[in-house]
């Protein structure tokens, strides 16, 4: 092969300098070449020569400094006549150590692969890659995977000629999270990615949409792809259309109920309880008994979601609380159980009335049918209907149960997953935007919240093994629980200015890249570090914009001060919605 089409082909003008010191993964370049200096910044890729000709040590440059020192000059005069100092530039490029490239690998030729195989030796010559250099190396980076495997998300902005490409089996293999301050690009992020998916014969995302924001994508008239679901808002209980998503409260299990119905402080809680999840096992039994269900009826728990009318558990327990006792010689003493479920009753109740709460305790009726559970499951986990690809809306899911909802889907997809076949599983991710909102650190989270980060971090730490993993989406990383974001192997991060959100990703970053995150604050929108198993190199990547956008939320507030009247009409409709807690009126 002749030297022209190697990858990497340096001449002097690359010669940046030579190793000066080398740590375990760090690199210090003392550089010889100033002029070459001013062209290279953090993130610059540096060829180290290696122990043979045929091999690279490739490392990214994470500072770049100049300072100035006081020298002698070289021709030391001979008399005793003063001697002026110069000031002489010393150049010092630090780079992290993060692969290593050979031209020839075995049968292989320029092959490229993570880690450094051995450490740079002192002297050793370093180069900068660039131009066309930069162009080809860039260029072998997507094409070492397989072909069905490649997701390309845009250009490297190092080189903007060169497509960026990850791997997509390992960006949602083990969980990923695309990071970034508002308006930097983070929806935008997840419709290119969805998009991507969608050119794939049986893509499965479920997304989690806060917002509304990614309806377009669903807009099959407008070119979408995906299917959207919505959660049933107050407005939808009567005639509920095909893609309101309801979430019957007997899909939820014993603790995620109590976490929402039991005040633990009652003292009468301990026996709330035990009344509570005494009856409801009682009620699946029967439902179970009647639907001839004898093999479930062997082995089911309290937790099986299992349908049984709220109106059977409600004269349940309301006996309870009024049925006396019986004492010596038959005499009518307080009951057992006597007065001490008022305040339970009363808390289900009045959730039960809550209309914002009907997707959950007013399911339409044949919600009741045994076999509803399953058909509403293939309509969220298969493709029969088109697309993979599903939207789901809970813009209208009031904010105090949003942890319990997306929790108690989150479970229930996942438990699917769980019991299913392994032989016949297919992979599924689960994308959650805006996840700082029910995905939030620990301390700060209520019963409710913790019980549904419960799901999550179970989803987070054991969903690889069962082909089920997560996306987290969020503008506040320091607000989203750590445990999932520590299991989160690939982070796409766009610009993020906040000092502690930055400081939350730098310590998510294996040590020898955290030195990468100080060009976070620095990225143009749309623009992403990505790091993780997905790429070979941690890179720098301007996003491609998708084809469909997401619905923006951004207001053009001073041109449409220049021509937009506020509508009077609209207003006075607003107040009818903030009534009837429905849109659209
Ligand atoms: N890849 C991109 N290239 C160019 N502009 C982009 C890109 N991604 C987003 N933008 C611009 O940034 C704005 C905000 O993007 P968005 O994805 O809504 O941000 P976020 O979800 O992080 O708040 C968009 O309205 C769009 O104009
Ligand atoms: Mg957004």
């Amino acid at each position: 092969m002749s030297n022209e089409h190697q990858t990497l082909n340096f001449s002097d003008q690359d010669l940046l300098g030579k190793v000066a010191s080398v740590d375990t993964s760090r690199v210090a370049i003392d550089v010889s070449n100033s002029t070459l200096l001013t062209r290279i910044g953090v993130g610059a890729l540096i060829g180290i020569k290696g122990t043979t000709e045929h091999e690279y040590l490739v490392g990214i440059a994470e500072r770049v400094t100049r300072s100035l020192r006081d020298e002698l000059p070289d021709d030391l005069p001979q008399g005793d006549e003063l001697i002026a100092l110069s000031s002489v530039p010393t150049d010092v490029v630090q780079c992290v150590m993060i692969g290593t490239f050979r031209t020839v690998d075995g049968s292989k030729t320029n092959t490229f692969k993570r880690g450094a195989d051995s450490f740079p030796q002192i002297d050793r010559q370093c180069f900068v890659i660039a131009g066309a250099n930069l162009q080809r190396f860039m260029g072998i980076l997507g094409a070492d995977f397989p072909e069905n495997e490649r997701l390309k998300l845009g250009k490297f902005v190092a080189d903007r000629t060169a497509d960026a490409i990850i791997s997509g089996d390992k960006f949602f293999q083990r969980h990923a999270a695309i990071l970034g301050s508002t308006g930097s690009g983070k929806s935008y992020a997840v419709a290119l990615i969805l998009e991507r998916a969608s050119k794939l014969k049986f893509p499965n995302i479920l997304v989690f949409d806060m917002h509304g924001e990614y309806e377009p994508l669903a807009n099959k008239k407008g070119g979408g792809f995906a299917t959207r679901f919505r959660i049933a808002g107050p407005g939808d209980l009567e005639a509920p259309a095909d893609d309101v998503l309801f979430l019957p409260y007997w899909l939820l299990n014993r603790d995620e109920m109590l976490a929402m119905i039991l005040d633990r402080s009652d003292q009468n809680a301990p026996n709330q309880a035990s009344r509570f999840t005494r009856h409801v096992r009682k009620l699946k039994q029967q439902t179970l008994d009647r639907e001839k269900k004898v093999e479930i009826a062997k082995t089911f728990t309290v937790d099986s979601p299992i349908p049984y009318e709220l109106s059977d558990l409600m004269e349940c327990l309301k006996k309870d609380n009024t049925a006396k006792g019986v004492g010596v010689g038959g005499k009518e003493v307080k009951g057992e159980w006597e007065d001490k479920l008022t305040r339970f009753i009363s808390r289900l109740d009045s959730k039960i009335e809550d209309r914002r709460y009907g997707f959950m305790f007013k399911p339409p009726a044949q919600a009741s049918n045994y076999d509803w559970l399953a058909k509403q499951a293939r309509n969220l986990l298969a493709c029969e209907s088109g697309c993979g690809i599903k939207i789901i809306d809970f813009s209208e899911v009031p904010a105090d149960v949003l942890p319990i909802v997306t929790g108690t889907l989150a479970r229930f997809l996942y438990d699917i997953q769980f019991w299913m076949n392994p032989d016949k599983r297919t992979p599924v991710t689960l994308l959650c935007d805006e996840a700082h909102l029910y995905l939030p650190v620990r301390d700060d989270a209520d019963a409710v919240q913790k019980q549904a980060l419960g799901s999550f971090e179970r989803i987070a730490k054991e969903g690889r093994k069962y082909g089920f993993s997560i996306v987290v989406v969020s503008q506040r990383p320091s607000d989203v629980s750590r445990t999932i974001l520590s299991q989160c192997n690939n982070f796409m991060s766009l610009r993020l200015t906040n000092e502690t959100d930055q400081a939350v990703i730098r310590r998510l970053m294996p040590d020898s890249l955290a030195g990468l995150t100080s060009i976070l604050p620095l990225l143009d929108t749309g623009e992403a570090l990505v790091l993780g198993d997905s790429v070979l190199l941690p890179s720098r990547i301007k996003l491609d914009l998708p084809t469909i956008v997401p619905s923006s939320s951004t207001r053009e507030f001073w041109k449409d001060w220049g021509s937009q009247s506020p509508n009077v009409d609209a207003i006075s409709n607003a107040v009818e919605c903030l009534r009837s807690q429905t849109r659209g009126v």
